[in-house]
């Protein structure tokens, strides 16, 4: 097999990607020829996103709150309508409410479990059935975060909730390979987005220290010696989203400088 994606002409659909890790996922596909529908919840950025990236290729934006079922509906409506179909699925989403364990109530429970837990699970859902009817097999890719093999203090809710990603993962992988829909994960580390910013300014909030000296020790413990950039990430999402990774299914791929320490 040609060492090329093949996505010229696919039909790619990228949450969460008026900015960050899903904006460079969704230039990636773009700049590989596919057909592309960029999604996030907030129409003044999603506009400006698909205003920078139209130069590139195909693009199509479409306002929907992941927290939303009915908008998750309209979400995966409106992707038909604008590409006729889907063959990869690139699900990135928002963030939950940052904090160490005891400061998280009931309800930051409850809305990190619907970001994290339900919204994948059912978006993943009516992709499927989307991808069954096509009868042409298809991708998903599920983005979630280091943080569930070893877990950040200062985003408990990441910690517990992120997990689901993996269970999601392997179930559909087994569930829908014999139909050739291939599902597969990813374990982003530190990627120089807005969400670092914040991550690095609510640690030094929290110790007394500034954003620089949290960013100083961050790049300390990766053994790669920097924060990775969302191009650097995005090259991990083209390869589990298209036939390079023809033969990869049910696998979490860390993309994270080595910074995990565990084994497995
Ligand atoms: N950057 C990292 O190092 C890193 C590492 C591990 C995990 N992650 C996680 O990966 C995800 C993306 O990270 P990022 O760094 O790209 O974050 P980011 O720069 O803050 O971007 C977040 C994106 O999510 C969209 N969004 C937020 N809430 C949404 C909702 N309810 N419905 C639809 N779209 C929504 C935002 O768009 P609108 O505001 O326009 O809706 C924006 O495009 C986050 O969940 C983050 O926690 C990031």
């Amino acid at each position: 097999m040609p060492l090329t994606s093949g996505l010229s002409g696919a039909r790619v659909l990228v949450t969460a990607a008026s900015q960050g890790i899903g904006f460079g996922a969704a230039r990636a596909f773009l700049e590989e020829g596919a057909r592309v529908v960029i999604n996030s919840s907030n129409s003044s950025r999603l506009d400006a996103a698909v205003g920078r990236l139209a130069p590139i290729g195909e693009v199509h934006g479409v306002v929907a709150n992941l927290k939303d079922r009915t908008e998750l509906d309209r979400l995966l409506a409106e992707t038909r309508a604008h590409l006729g179909g889907l063959d990869t699925l690139v699900y990135v989403t928002g963030s939950p409410r940052p904090g160490v364990f005891m400061e998280q109530e009931y309800e930051d429970w409850a809305r990190a479990a619907e970001l994290l837990v339900v919204s994948p699970a059912y978006l993943a859902r009516r992709a499927a059935e989307t991808m069954l009817a096509q009868r042409t097999g298809g991708r998903m890719v599920f983005l979630t975060s280091v943080a569930i093999r070893e877990p950040i203090p200062t985003i408990a809710t990441s910690n517990v909730c992120r997990i689901a990603i993996a269970g999601l993962v392997r179930t559909l992988a087994r569930e829908l390979g014999p139909k050739r829909i291939r599902v597969n994960g990813i374990l982003p580390g530190y990627i120089a987005t807005d969400r670092v910013h914040e991550v690095l300014a609510d640690a030094a909030r929290r110790k007394g220290t500034t954003p620089e000296a949290e960013r100083t020790a961050l790049v300390q413990q990766i053994p790669l010696g920097r924060i990775g950039t969302p191009e650097e990430l995005a090259r991990a999402v083209l390869f589990l989203g298209s036939e390079l990774s023809s033969y990869v299914s049910g696998a979490m791929l860390p993309v994270d400088g080595a910074i995990l320490r565990s084994v497995g």
